[in-house]
């Protein structure tokens, strides 16, 4: 609900406040955002005091209690004695910087906003707040988007900034979204890795000065991620006051938090300002992309939920609904496959119930290894005789739909594409920066798009293709683009970005029933923007299934379990060397989209039975899998001994609880797993030994069996009696 009185703006969720007002200068102050409080101007919180050194605009004239250094902005300028992080940084024909924004109008629309060919939350039936600011010596215009998901409490932003002036100004920092708060003692926790350990948590108090989780590797980055949360000290899974932000962007991004010299915190996120630059000619726009806002009074668990659920009802666009248990021959095979080895791994996939064979890299142009090949998409006639009419009908005989890898924002040098057109490379002159052996693609460029997407439309109407993995495996360095003029290479990553977001989506407008998986090198691009695209995304090259409960337990926290790639691979795995038990393997990959990446005619006839069992098990809990509400039931990165999670229909009539032991130690202790979410009055049935209330085994907890060995799992099905 949207309530405009007087320049107060109040947008009420279900259980959540957001409100803003415009001061007696025109100043749009945040006044609070949090759980939900009815009937007031919480402007009566602000406080005007004189504080040294803190400059006062000239309107408000000797009042040295007026200053935008201690006030809470809703859109922080720049040069307007407001020293903390800007949202917005304008350059001026003159040369001067600044942006000063003060109030013009506002407007209310039935529906939520679109972006245009940017990644955004769907909500025919909410609502739209626009505020419009003006920066009069600038002659541009700024508005404010708020888009209210009641029913999921989520509030989404994205500013759209309009010359109106005559000559062009360059935007040098556009934010997404400030968030103040007026207080300073907030924990912020961030999302971070490397190649292979991606989305760890890590969390902190702020302390004076600015802490910040950003990319400049043109992708969102295996590094950090686009979503963090700040919270209260003592706040946890069931406790305490937290908010999430979240960016739905997948290029170069920068979320920061900066403590105040007054014990106040400023959140601001959106494009990283680092080598951006926008020039807005008169009567253009810019819009950012688009980011959300999620509170929680009741600790991380309830601020997952709406998440999880905000994101796969409003965000991701699903052609398929249930997903299907996937085998990919990248593990097994890497480049070295022909039509044969692909055929005899299906067929000894289907069998045990798995629906969609992928089939990975080195399929197309000279790829037999990583040294070549990119960008030439056209069927490797040695490895697939008779390409991929002959090779997709073999599959689809065995009961299996068909899918492909691509990595079409790539080249190698030793392609037909670089020798005929090596100026289509993002690369600036004299300088050549490799990794993989590829170089990247101008996105940027029209003509470059069409010609990539030309190909892969040839070979997506060439047989019956289900599945599309869209991977990309390096970051972006020596950036520069051949069609764009010196004054306008800042705009370059943002236009790859918007490139690539073009091309997904001419694809999924082509073939509506397509599933694309987005990939990085694993979990590289896993973000809100590529989610809108692609409903799932390969989680992390890293397999193992250890490390798989640390990457997945982070990843979690803003991103359903439906989104989440994940599969299970032959043991030692390759990244860590380390062997666990199929069983547990399978429990861990259940932890999202579920698949295998192995040669099944190369295990023992135990396994393959294991394999069968687990298959058949996930088929028949997907919806309670994909659907249901996830509570993380302990830490992984405690070291305690075990990792446990939980998924209840919203019903609360079923649950599943999947547990992995630690390393084995001598004289275990004997644990009761208490289980959350249950309706304490429900007698359930615990996977067939007995029934007990919700309150008993939500208190008292259920016995885990004494685990033997090394990273035992387990899993139950509870059902209401
Ligand atoms: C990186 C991906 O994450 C892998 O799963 C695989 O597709 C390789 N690329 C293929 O080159």
């Amino acid at each position: 609900m949207i309530l405009c009185h007087k320049g107060l703006f109040t947008l009420h969720t279900n259980h959540t406040t957001y409100q803003m007002k415009a001061d007696a200068h025109g100043v749009l102050l945040h006044t609070y955002y949090g759980p939900r409080v009815e009937g007031c101007d919480l402007s009566y919180t602000i406080r005007y005091v004189d504080r040294g050194f803190s400059p006062v605009p000239e309107e408000a004239g000797e009042d040295r209690t007026f200053s935008l250094d201690v006030l809470p902005q809703e859109y922080s300028g720049c040069g307007t004695g407001d020293f903390r992080l800007p949202s917005l940084d304008l350059e001026l024909p003159n040369g001067s910087r600044g942006a000063d924004l003060r109030f013009k109008s506002f407007r209310v629309e039935r529906g939520k906003y679109a972006l245009e060919g940017l990644p955004a939350f769907r909500g025919e039936e909410d609502e739209t707040l626009t505020v419009v600011l003006e920066d009069a010596a600038a002659g541009v215009e700024v508005e404010l988007l708020y888009g209210v998901l009641e029913d999921y409490d989520l509030i989404t932003r994205a500013v759209r900034v309009i010359n109106r002036g005559t000559s062009a100004v360059k935007i040098r920092q556009a934010a997404s979204l400030c968030l103040d708060f007026q207080r300073g003692n907030l924990d912020l926790i961030t999302f971070d890795g490397k190649h292979v350990l991606e989305r760890c948590p890590n969390r902190g108090p702020l302390l004076p000065g600015v802490r910040s989780a950003d990319s400049v590797r043109g992708g969102s980055s295996h590094q950090h991620n686009p979503f963090v949360i700040l919270c209260d000290h003592s706040a946890g899974e069931d406790h305490g006051l937290c908010f999430a932000a979240c960016l739905l962007y997948s290029g170069n991004f920068q979320a920061a938090a900066e403590r105040s010299q007054f014990e106040t915190v400023r959140l601001t996120l959106g494009i990283h300002p680092w080598n951006f630059c926008w020039t807005l000619g008169p009567g253009e726009a810019f819009t950012t992309p688009e980011a959300a806002l999620c509170c929680s009074g009741q600790g991380f668990t309830p601020l997952t939920h709406r998440l999880h659920r905000c994101f796969r009802e409003r965000l991701l666009r699903d052609p398929w609904g249930e997903r299907p248990v996937l085998i990919n021959n990248w593990e097994s095979t890497e480049f070295s496959f022909d039509a044969e080895r692909l055929v005899a791994i299906a067929k000894s996939a289907a069998p045990m119930g798995v629906g969609l064979f992928v089939m990975d890299d080195g399929w197309f142009g000279a790829r037999d290894s990583d040294r070549a090949g990119l960008g030439d998409w056209t069927v490797n006639r040695d490895k697939l005789p008779g390409g991929l009419e002959a090779l997709v009908p073999r599959i689809k005989a065995l009961g299996m739909d068909f899918g492909l890898w691509v990595e079409p924002e790539m080249v190698n040098e030793d392609s037909e594409l670089y020798r005929a057109h090596p100026d289509w490379v993002l690369q600036a002159p004299g300088r050549m920066v490799r990794s993989r052996q590829q170089l990247v693609l101008d996105f940027t460029r029209r003509d470059v798009r069409d010609h990539i997407y030309g190909a892969l439309k040839a070979v997506l109407s060439s047989a019956e293709i289900s599945y599309v993995k869209w991977d990309v495996n390096r970051s972006l360095a020596a950036v520069w683009s051949a069609a764009l003029p010196p004054e306008r290479q800042g705009e370059v990553f943002h236009r790859y970005i918007l490139g690539v977001y073009d091309m997904l989506e001419r694809m999924r407008r082509d073939f509506p029933h397509l599933l694309i998986e987005g990939c990085s090198g694993g979990g590289g691009r896993f973000d809100a923007g590529m989610l809108y695209y692609t409903p799932q995304i390969w989680c992390s090259d890293n397999t193992d299934a250890i490390d798989r409960l640390r990457i997945q337990y982070g990843t979690s926290f803003c991103y359903p379990v439906c989104t989440m790639g994940a599969h299970v691979s032959a043991i030692p795995n390759a990244q860590t060397g380390r062997s666990v038990s199929m069983e547990t393997r399978g429990v861990v990959a259940m932890h999202g989209t579920f698949g295998y990446e192995m040669d099944p005619s190369r295990i023992t006839p135990e396994e393959r039975e294991v394999i069968r069992r687990q298959i058949a098990f996930f088929k028949k809990h997907q919806a309670l899998i994909h659907q249901g509400d996830y509570y993380r039931l302990s830490d992984p990165f405690q070291n305690g001994p075990y990792t446990a999670w939980e998924q209840v229909s919203p019903d609360k009539r079923e649950a599943l609880v999947f547990v992995v032991s630690g390393p084995a130690q001598g004289g275990p202790p004997l644990l009761n797993l208490r289980l959350k979410g249950l309706e304490p009055s429900f007698r359930y049935q615990v996977d067939g030994q007995g029934d007990y209330p919700g309150a008993a085994l939500m208190e008292a907890g259920w016995p885990l069996p004494m685990p033997w060995g090394d990273f035992q799992s387990w899993q139950f099905y509870l059902s209401a009696l």
